[in-house]
This record gives structure tokens, sequence and C-alpha cells, in this order.
């Protein structure tokens, strides 16, 4: 493999030791103390593991953190750009004892890893954060996320790999830094693009990654970031597809694909220095980092923290000693009257040009709309189609909320019924008194309970959600906090509609059908909303219909026709 680009610090680690050590090991850490990592830690250990870390030999202690930060070096005079070390929270960390050994697990608890504790740390964040970002601008360079990520301890240590973590998605896309460089030098190839991306690509990027290869004279590899695994906000599987439809595009024997398990940290060109150093570490000669917003399509694991004038300027800096080039690369824009994508800056006065955002893009898939060839090849689009059909196919929850005896479970059974007469998808009523007696059975009405519950019927109903289906969810729910939060874990599963019942107090009373209020004026019932308990108004709701004006029917209507106009169902018939 002499003719490939060497590991960063001369040597490509692999820390996953053989079957009878990991035998040994696995016997021996029955008492020992365990770290449960998170899905970020995953990331970095089977980085660690794989060598795509090198020469790192496990995660960093306080003396090699702080040298990094302040002069991006490893206390061994290595180039490094931002610290790798492995956070604890103050339980763990009081279990751990320096000297001794710890087991690393995975979320099924699983052991990856074996560390013997060097160092228990409590690093600066803070300083560390404004040394690695910038401290001016929080939210672009990340210093908020990567302040809010960590916990207040660091542990240091050699790690011994038993098993790396486990993948059952696209295993064959997924070759360690080894397997990709054994399989650079039986396809011949020298020179690597490696093209970082976390979003979908377009012919934009289809015609930028060409154009670099071409001018390079390299191959390319398509090294999308599939790291975290968060539920709601990652969807990589689709994108992986897409990717693999991209491929087809390329001429034959330019591109291949690989998965890269790294967890994007969110912030600071320093960052596109370790992505050019993981890179290296898996054989590839230049780094070639998407150009912003030039399509997105599937929201994944963050924006990346730096623009490619800082990722250039960064390495062009330590460029030499990385040995990694760093390829700008230029936003590709449709040249309609020339048929063909072309640098934006190469663009003349008389071209008409054609561009398209991430957000329209999202739109005309919600809506059905057509997605012009000149943006897509047809594969990705069908894969895009087939993740978001647009909302006449998605699941949607309707959430109706409002005091005892507004009427949500009346509009709610009658909703029910209509959408099953419809059709189409299958109806699931998660009814205030039916959750009390089912789900929540033990739980009471105070503040922390009533919240549970709520949590609870949005945990549900982002599942029927998620899986195509209705959701009728009628209870109570008198906080705004937590009505939002089941808006957040809807949202990304399909549609949540908030509708307020909003018949007022008085007539609710009035109707007091389970004899209720009377018990909660006499100080029977404790805590009863509406008259011993508060009732916050919600702002947000995107239905609101009061049922002393209107008939149970109409009441209905209301929400199908909601539904029609927003496009979750066809229209009602009349009657
Ligand atoms: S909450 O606040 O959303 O958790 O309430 P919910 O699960 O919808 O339960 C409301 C029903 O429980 C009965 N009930 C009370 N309601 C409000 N406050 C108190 N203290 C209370 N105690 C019992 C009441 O019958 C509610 O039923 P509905 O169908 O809303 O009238």
């Amino acid at each position: 493999m002499d003719h490939l680009i060497p590991p960063h610090g001369g040597t490509l680690v692999n820390l996953l030791v053989d079957g009878d050590r990991a035998t040994e090991l696995r016997e021996a850490s029955r008492g020992w103390p365990s770290i449960d990592l998170n899905p970020r830690q995953l990331c970095d250990l089977e980085l660690l593991l794989n060598g795509g870390l090198s020469p790192l030999p496990g995660f960093m202690g306080s003396e090699d953190a702080a040298s990094v930060v302040a002069d991006m070096r490893l206390t061994n005079g290595v180039f490094w750009p931002l610290p790798v070390t492995l956070d604890v929270d103050p339980i763990t960390a009081d279990v751990l004892e320096v000297g001794a050994p710890a087991a690393l697990r995975d979320a099924e608890g699983v052991m990856l890893a074996a560390l013997v504790v060097d160092e228990l740390f409590e690093p600066d964040r803070e300083a560390e954060a404004a040394a690695l970002f910038g401290a001016a601008d929080q939210d672009r360079n990340g210093v908020a996320r990567y302040l809010h990520r960590s916990m207040p301890f660091a542990v240091a240590g050699r790690v011994e790999g038993l098993q790396m973590p486990v993948h059952y998605d696209f295993r064959e896309l997924r070759l360690t830094p080894m397997e990709l460089r054994r399989k650079f030098v039986r396809l011949g190839w020298r020179k690597v693009i490696a093209f970082q991306t976390h979003q979908t690509m377009h012919r934009a990027q289809l015609a930028a990654t060409q154009r670099a290869a071409q001018e390079v004279g390299a191959n390319l590899l398509i090294h999308p970031v599939v790291g975290l695994n968060q539920p709601g906000d990652v969807d990589h599987y689709t994108r992986v597809r897409c990717y693999q439809e991209m491929l087809t595009h390329y001429p034959a024997f330019l591109a291949r694909l690989n998965l890269l398990p790294m967890a994007v940290r969110g912030g600071g060109a320093r960052e596109a220095l370790l992505h050019a150093i993981v890179h290296k570490n898996h054989g590839c000669t230049h780094l070639m980092v998407e150009h912003d917003g030039t399509g997105s399509v599937l929201e994944t694991v963050g924006e990346p923290g730096y623009s490619d004038a800082e990722a250039v300027a960064a390495t062009a800096a330590h460029g030499a000693e990385l040995g990694v080039e760093m390829l700008p690369s230029t936003a590709m824009v449709w040249v309609e009257n020339r048929k063909r994508f072309a640098p934006a800056p190469e663009v003349r006065a008389d071209d008409r040009v054609l561009r398209m955002t991430a957000d329209e893009v999202r739109k005309r898939l919600a809506d059905g709309r057509e997605i012009p060839d000149w943006f897509s090849v047809p594969g990705v689009i069908r894969e895009l189609r087939r993740r978001h059909p647009g909302r006449h196919a998605v699941g949607f929850t309707v959430f109706l909320t409002g005091l005892s005896g507004s009427g949500k479970s009346t509009i709610a059974n009658g909703l029910r019924v209509k959408l099953l007469e419809i059709g189409g998808r299958g109806v699931t009523l998660l009814d205030g008194d039916l959750v009390r007696k089912n789900l929540s059975s033990e739980l009471g009405f105070t503040k922390e309970h009533r919240d549970l519950n709520i949590r609870r019927i949005g945990f549900v109903a982002a599942e029927i959600t998620r899986g195509g289906g209705v959701a009728i969810c009628a209870p109570i729910a008198p906080y705004d906090a937590v009505r939002h939060e089941v808006r957040q874990m809807v949202e990304p599963c399909g549609g949540f509609i908030l509708v307020h019942v909003a018949t007022p107090l008085e007539v609710c009373e009035q109707r007091d059908r389970k004899g209720m209020y009377a018990k909660a004026r006499a100080g029977i019932i404790k805590e009863f909303t509406g008259v011993s308990d508060p009732y916050e108004v919600p702002e947000d709701a995107d239905v609101r219909i009061d049922t002393s004006n209107v008939t149970p029917d109409e009441a209905v209507r209301e929400v199908l026709l909601y539904l029609e106009r927003e496009g979750y169902i066809s229209a009602p018939e009349d009657g």
C-alpha cells in the first residue's frame, strides 16, 4: 500500500484485540464499572477502534486536550485540531478509579471495549468552546451545542476493542480505513477525493464532484456522514439509497460510496481539519466539503459548523503537514439556455439561471408537485417521494384540548367514524378517560402527573403517526409547554393538528354531565381544571371550536375541512 497517502502520524491504528484477549477481557470485566456510551460517543469509539482517528490510542487526557486546544498539537507533537475526550456524568465518574479498568458498552449493554482509566478530570468546557469555535457567534459556531452536549467530567485512557459497534444496515458500505485502503490498492486508485456530505445529493453535487475529479485527475469517494442516529431527525436510510442511485450516474470506475460513522461536532474550521485527518486515514488525498445550501432535502445530523472558505483556509494553513488538499466546492447552478450546470461565478450576464432551494424541494414533496429533471435524477426523486409521499399519504395526529365537558370526546368519536368512512388509514382514539384507564391508571391530577399523562399520549400518537395511521387524542391537556412537546414529538413523524375545543367554562359547568363541576365547587374534587386548577389557552391552535354554538356534526366538519384544506384527506362528502 506504499503508494497510498500515509495515515496521520504514520501508523494506521487498529485497537481491536484478538479473540483470546477479548474473551479474557470479557471474563475479567464482571466486576468492572460500566460506561454506557451515547450515540455520539459510539461514533468516536468506532473511529478510534478502526483507526479512523489514527494515531490516537484512546480517549485524550487533560494535557493532550489542553495542548490541542492551545496549539493544535498532541503533547507528542502530532498535529491534532480537536480534543477527542470521553465525557461522563458525575454518577459514572464517582464509580471510576484511576488505574482501574472500565467496560465501555453500547445502548444494549454489549461490552465493546475496555479502558484503563489514566485520568479523571473536569474540563473547562467554556474555555474549550471559546478557543475551539470562537465565542463570537454562538449559534453559528456550535458553541452552545458543544457545551450542552458535554457532561461535566472526562475519562482518559487507552482503549482495547472487543468488537466494533453493531450496525445492521448497509454493512457492505461500511468499510474501515484499512479495508478501504486495500480496496483502493485493488482498484489502482492513487488520488482520491473524499466528498463529505450529510445531505441528499442532486445533479448540482454530481456536476461539482465530477468537475473536481476531472480537474485533479482523481477518483471519487462519496463519503457521507451517517453518524448520529437520533429518533426523529435522522433518516440516513433514505439518504444512502439516494447516494446509491446517484452513484449510477457517474462514469464507470470513477466513484465509490462508503459510509462514515462520524459524529459531527457542529463547529469551527478546526472540525474541517479533523475531517481531513479522518479522510486521510481512510486513504483519501483530497477533501471536498459540500457547498452550503445546495438543495438539502432531508434534515439530518445538523449543519456543518464551518463554511467552505473557512475549511479551505484552515487546511491551506496546515496543508503541508496534513498532506490532504481541501478543494473548494463552488456552487453549481443550472444554466437553462446552455442546458448544463456551471459554477455560479462563471455565469454570463445573458444566461438564464435556475436554482431550487431545499425549502422549495420540501414543499414540492409535501404537495406532491413535480421536481424538475434538471434538479435531480429520477432514482433520487423516486426515493424521496417514497419517503415523503405527500400529506395525502402520511399519518397524522388530531390533538383535541379543552376543559372537561367541552365536547372533546364527542368530536373525537365523530371524527373517528368519519375518517373510517373516508378510509385509507387506521384510526386510533386516545380519549382522556380511555387513556387514564389503560395507559395512566396510576396517575393523579397534579401538574407532574398530568404532564406525564400527556407525554405518554404524545409518545403513542407519534408512533401511530409514524406508522401512517391517525391518532385522535382528547385529553384536557391544560398546560402549554407539554402540548408543545407533543407537537415536537409528532411533527417529525407526520401531521400534527391542535384543536382547541374552546367551549367556555360556564357552558361546560352548566352541562356538568358527570357531576364533577359540582363536586369540584364543593371542594370534594381537588385541583379540578377550570375551577381549582389552571387551563392555559393554546395560542398555536390550528382549529378552534366553541361547541356552545355548533352541533357535534358541524364541529366534526370543521376539523375535516381543515384536514382537507391542508391536503391530508380528500374532500369529505356532504351530509
Ligand atoms: S389531563 O389534565 O389532560 O391529564 O386530564 P385527562 O387525562 O384528560 O383526564 C380528565 C378526566 O378526568 C376526570 N377528572 C379530572 N379532570 C380534571 N381535573 C381533575 N382534578 C379531575 N379529576 C378527575 C374528568 O372526568 C376528565 O374527563 P373529561 O372527559 O375531560 O370530562
